[in-house]
């Protein structure tokens, strides 16, 4: 069987380093990988695959910049040549940006099932452009892969449910498959020592793109910094933002990185005493460490960890509040987000699909 995966941006290829290292416990799966090119910053890519092993791409479209309009249209063009050649049996994608609802529509359109890893997460503001992405997919998805039982019930919801597996988070799968080999030199190099740093990361829309919110939410976090280190790995656009607004003087105590790889990341993840993140990803890996995090969102996709207790969400303007209320106690895993099998029960469900052979 052919499975064609289109990844794009950091997270997908994360997730992808987990999948296809499943996909290739089976010969009859023959993988096509496709890069879109939305990140391509070596930090944001290339060192990524080399880190976590993954393939290289067969195909890579250079497809970044630009609006997201524009981004989404013309990966959606030569996501269309690419499958008219490779003709694959399914279309995996993963999460939730421009490079996955591309991939997702130019699929359906060649009636081409899709199947969506990740599927079933809804959060608000709802026109934030993950949003729309993760809803217009799994709604054009044949295979909605779910990782947390909150995801079912939202495709309950929707009356989706009949395409929704539970698999739990591929992520887990790979926070534990990867944790031995986590670095902690970044964090000897700084000589950050246990539970005596705050990790932060910050990229989304609403919280970067307004000067007004950034300033907001950088007044806060200097207030932290005077009396426990931030390490800040900076996502290109909140760099492109800070310089834009002239707000690099609030920085001044913070420790700044580069975007960082999974394993430099994961290492700084274990130690923290606190992650103050945007990021979808982080908010569950730092439970996966047994840290917590303090979210910068109206909302999140990944819920059940604020209801559990563990993480919280604050407002840019109450950032300093909320943290000074946060205790750094050690969070215990419940399963939460599966049994660390979520990509072998994907992998063995397409080959129920889609393997003439295997599914017999
Ligand atoms: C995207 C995803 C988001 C995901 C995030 C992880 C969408 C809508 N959003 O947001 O869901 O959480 O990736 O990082 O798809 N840039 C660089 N170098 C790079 C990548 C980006 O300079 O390697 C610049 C781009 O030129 C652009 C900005 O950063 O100006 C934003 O990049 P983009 O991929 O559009 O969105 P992200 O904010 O990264």
């Amino acid at each position: 069987m052919k499975i064609l995966t289109v990844v794009g941006a950091r997270p997908q290829f994360i997730k992808e380093a987990i999948v296809q290292k499943e996909m290739k416990k089976w010969p009859n799966i023959e993988e096509v990988l496709v890069h879109t090119g939305q990140h391509y910053d070596a930090k944001m890519s290339g060192d990524i695959f080399s880190s976590l092993e993954i393939d290289a791409p067969k195909y890579h479209l250079d497809i970044n910049r630009g609006s997201h309009g524009q981004m989404t249209g013309k990966m959606l063009i030569k996501i269309e040549e690419v499958l008219l050649k490779e003709e694959p049996d399914v279309v995996l994608v993963y999460g939730d940006t421009n490079s996955t609802l591309a991939a997702a529509l130019a699929a359906a359109k060649l009636k081409i099932p899709v199947a969506h890893v990740e599927a079933g997460l809804r959060q608000n503001p709802k026109d934030m452009p993950e949003e729309i992405n993760r809803q217009l997919t799994d709604r054009i998805s044949k295979h909605l892969y779910v990782p947390s039982l909150k995801g079912i019930e939202n495709l309950k919801l929707e009356g989706l449910e009949q395409r929704a597996v539970f698999t739990g988070d591929v992520m887990y799968d790979l926070y534990l498959e990867m944790e031995p080999y986590f670095n902690s030199e970044i964090a000897s190099a700084f000589s950050l020592e246990e539970d005596k740093y705050i990790l932060l990361t910050l990229h989304r829309d609403f919280n970067v793109d307004d000067r007004f919110v950034l300033q907001k939410i950088l007044e806060n976090l200097k207030r932290i910094s005077e009396f426990i280190p931030i390490v800040f790995p900076i996502h290109p656009r909140t760099r492109q933002r800070i310089l834009k607004f002239n707000l690099s003087d609030y920085l001044s105590n913070f420790k700044i990185l580069e975007p960082l790889d999974y394993l430099d990341l994961m290492g700084l993840v274990q130690n923290a005493k606190l992650i103050i993140t945007d990021s979808g990803g982080l908010q569950k890996e730092s439970y996966f460490a047994g840290r917590r995090s303090l979210i910068v969102m109206p909302d999140t996709g990944w819920i059940e960890l604020i209801e559990e207790g563990i993480n919280k969400l604050t407002k840019p303007e109450n950032l300093y509040s909320k943290f000074t209320e946060m205790s750094s106690l050690s969070v215990v895993d419940k399963g939460i987000y599966g049994k660390g099998n979520a990509s072998e029960i994907i992998v063995r469900d397409l080959i129920s699909h889609y393997d003439k052979v295997l599914s017999r």
